[in-house]
């Protein structure tokens, strides 16, 4: 009987997922191991809902973006009977080693595995790039262009119509995409989760600009950032299997606070899940190839409990425990550097 890997893909999908895959399936034949692919994250080991992957299965999706495999926000250890049959799946389905792409919540449950005696090795996905332990999660470089991008043109029309215009952009815990696409994008504020928004300091900045003569304004803010005077805005009350809140809509107040008080024209955007969707960069094409052939090497290593990680330009293995123990926040001396271009 051959040895058998099989890989799952769990929470948001994320460009360059796929790319993982593929790496994940031709690593594994020449080790001559074989690959089952996990449905719909860990949901699928619930249902022992599964599909054998092959060179077929992962031709021509280097490009494809969302994840061949489907994915979920199930969480196996909310119920004992789900724990009990993804322990039990994992068992008849004869598999050596588990790769679990995913961010918090799915390596989260990934390192609780662990810990209970399965051999499961991590692969860092999220477009929030808000994982620890490594310096990139792939999707986050997709993410920043794809919202780069939209700044950009949505420069060109603020300016034709002298308005404010505020984009919304997604990072629930940390301002990462909101940061840099910001940045790239040469927003005259940037709103992140990590330092609350004192709306007088905005519309001063924003009138400030006026008086110099720049009739419009660009406002990029994450969905999860937060007012100093109230709390987090909320899209519904609903909350997944992970305990997390739907955001989004944050714009939207703010939108209507700063028109309110600066009297000029202010319109929103909120670009959802355009910046999870489509073709990954080139660059996450290739760091989630290297992630990929990293995680296959440490199932054949028997490095179980590991993660693979970017740090520099070097692709290592960390413990999953490093990578879940807490969120990588945007550090306040890089925020400051990007204070420098406000208003
Ligand atoms: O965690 C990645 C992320 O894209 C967050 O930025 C966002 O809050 C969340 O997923 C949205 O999740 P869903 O697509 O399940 O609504």
């Amino acid at each position: 009987m051959k040895k058998q890997v099989a890989v799952l893909t769990g929470g948001g999908d994320c460009p360059g997922i796929n790319p993982v895959i593929r790496a994940i399936v031709r690593r594994a034949l020449i080790d001559d191991y074989q690959v089952l692919g996990i449905k719909n994250g860990w949901k699928g080991l619930i249902e022992k809902d599964t599909i054998p992957l092959n060179l077929e299965s992962v031709s021509g999706i280097l490009p494809r973006g969302g994840t061949i495999l489907g994915t979920s926000r199930t969480n196996p250890y909310k119920k004992a009977e789900d724990l009990k049959k993804a322990k039990e799946n994992y068992k008849a389905l004869k598999i050596t080693a588990l790769i679990a792409v995913g961010g918090e919540d799915t390596l989260g449950v990934a390192y609780k595995l662990y810990k209970e005696g399965f051999h499961i090795v991590g692969v860092p996905k999220t477009i929030d790039n808000d994982l620890s332990a490594t310096d990139r999660t792939f999707g986050f470089d997709t993410a920043v262009n794809i919202a780069t991008e939209a700044i950009d043109r949505i420069h060109t029309t603020a300016e034709s119509h002298h308005r404010v215009m505020v984009v919304e952009v997604m990072g629930r815990h940390s301002g990462w995409i909101g940061l840099e696409a910001g940045l790239a994008g040469g927003a005259d504020a940037i709103l992140i989760p990590e330092f609350p928004i004192d709306i007088d300091q905005v519309c001063t900045l924003i009138k400030k600009r006026h008086q110099r003569g720049k009739n419009f304004s660009i406002v990029v803010v994450s969905e999860g950032a937060k007012f100093t005077k109230s709390s987090e805005v909320l899209q519904d009350e609903e909350l997944d299997a992970f305990g997390h809140v739907r955001l989004g809509g944050i714009g939207n107040i703010l939108g209507k606070e700063i028109e309110k008080r600066t009297w000029f024209e202010t319109r929103v955007t909120v670009l959802g899940h355009i910046q999870r969707g489509g073709t990954p960069t080139a660059f996450d094409r290739i760091l989630g190839t290297r992630y990929g052939v990293k995680a296959m090497e440490l199932v054949i290593a028997k490095k179980f409990g590991q993660m693979a990680s970017l740090q520099g330009d070097k692709i290592v293995s960390v413990p999953l425990q490093k990578a879940v123990g807490s969120l990588k926040m945007v550090p306040p001396e890089l925020y400051e550097m990007a204070k420098v271009f406000f208003g």
